[in-house]
């Protein structure tokens, strides 16, 4: 198996998180690190392992050692970033939101063809072997039709104005944070709904602090969604078919459990996995890019532009402008 490079640009939170997961998957490796500061790349660079530290973006994006990048900078920046280091010919994985809205996408999108490397969102829910066993239940169809689809994705941060998840200028909220996982969720299990409701709570730096939305589709099924960042909720998802039920508890993003109920009989799932599970994503964009292949046959082009047009909707009624 050709050994994938990995370089990571921005060194916050989820960075380390994805680093520490890198390390167990086979067949990549981390060899570099890309921030705004040397002192930061050389500190992730020590406490990770990679063996180069860059003092700019730029100059891991041209470094000659890495195959792809996996873009960990705050959502404004997903899109410059992400171009910048698909124009040094680099493959690129780039965090949740893709962007900020549709138009940015189809930027990315558009130079991820001219350059020919691959591009995906790492909206790592997609790869995790209990989402997948989900949707190869329904897509089995013995539980008939999708009546009603519930998740919720809450948690109450620290107030801090000038902190990603609250500053606008860094494209703070809730939606774009945590929203986007129940909104995945319906997306990825029931297609485009043909009408959205949805009302949301915007605080006082201008953000929404928390935001609830309903989904309808054609026949009449109908999705219940919503992210917050101010209180905490279940965050679970529960999926009501004509024929039983499938129940995802907490934290159903990552879950490692799954629980149906098909004809009357429940089931307990078991997908237990050792490490946080950024580990799937991982894999799974390593090998499409061995494969030589520039689209993800899970997470694809097309689901990721029904997120963003989606969340441009939501936020289109609830009357949030970046
Ligand atoms: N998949 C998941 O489970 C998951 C979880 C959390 C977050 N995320 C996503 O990952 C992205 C980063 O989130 P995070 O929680 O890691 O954020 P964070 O801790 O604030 O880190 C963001 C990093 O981006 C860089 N950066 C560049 N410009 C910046 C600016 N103007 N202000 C602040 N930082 C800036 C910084 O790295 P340098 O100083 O090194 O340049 C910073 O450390 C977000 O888009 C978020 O949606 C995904």
């Amino acid at each position: 198996m050709k050994t994938i490079n990995w370089g990571i640009l921005g060194t916050g939170k989820i960075a380390g998180k994805f680093a520490t997961d890198l390390h167990t998957v086979a067949g990549s490796q981390l060899v570099a690190v890309g921030s705004r500061s040397l002192e930061s790349a050389q500190a992730f660079a020590k406490e990770n392992n990679a063996s180069t530290a860059h003092a700019s973006y730029e100059a891991l994006a041209r470094d000659p050692q890495v195959d792809i990048i996996y873009i960990a900078t705050p959502h404004v920046r997903h899109c410059e970033d992400s171009i910048l280091c698909m124009q040094n010919g680099k493959h690129v994985l780039c965090e949740k939101p893709f962007a900020m809205n549709a138009q940015e996408v189809e930027k990315m999108l558009a130079c991820a063809k001219k350059n020919n490397v691959f591009l995906m969102e790492a909206l790592w829910t997609r790869m995790m072997p209990f989402f997948l066993f989900i949707e190869e239940e329904i897509k089995s169809g013995k539980y008939g039709h999708i009546q009603t689809l519930t998740a919720d994705f809450c948690f109450p941060a620290p107030f801090d104005p000038a902190g990603r998840l609250f500053d606008k200028s860094l494209g703070g909220g809730a939606l774009l944070d945590v929203g986007i996982y129940p909104v995945f969720f319906a997306l990825a299990l029931m297609g485009e709904p043909v009408e959205i409701l949805a009302k949301a709570k915007i605080g006082k730096t201008g953000v929404d602090e928390f935001t609830e939305m309903t989904f309808i589709y054609p026949n009449g099924a109908k999705a219940h969604l919503n992210g917050g960042i101010t209180q905490q909720t279940p965050t679970t998802a529960t999926i009501i078919l004509d024929k039983g039920l499938i129940y995802v508890p907490t934290r159903f993003h990552h879950s490692d459990t799954v629980t149906t109920v098909h004809d009357g009989v429940k089931l307990n799932h078991d997908f237990s996995h050792g490490e946080r599970g950024y580990n799937y994503e991982i894999a799974h964009a390593a090998q499409t890019v061995r494969e030589k292949k520039t689209e993800s046959n899970l997470m694809t082009h097309d689901l990721s532009r029904l997120i963003i047009k989606t969340l441009d909707r939501v936020r289109a009624i609830i009357g949030l402008q970046y």
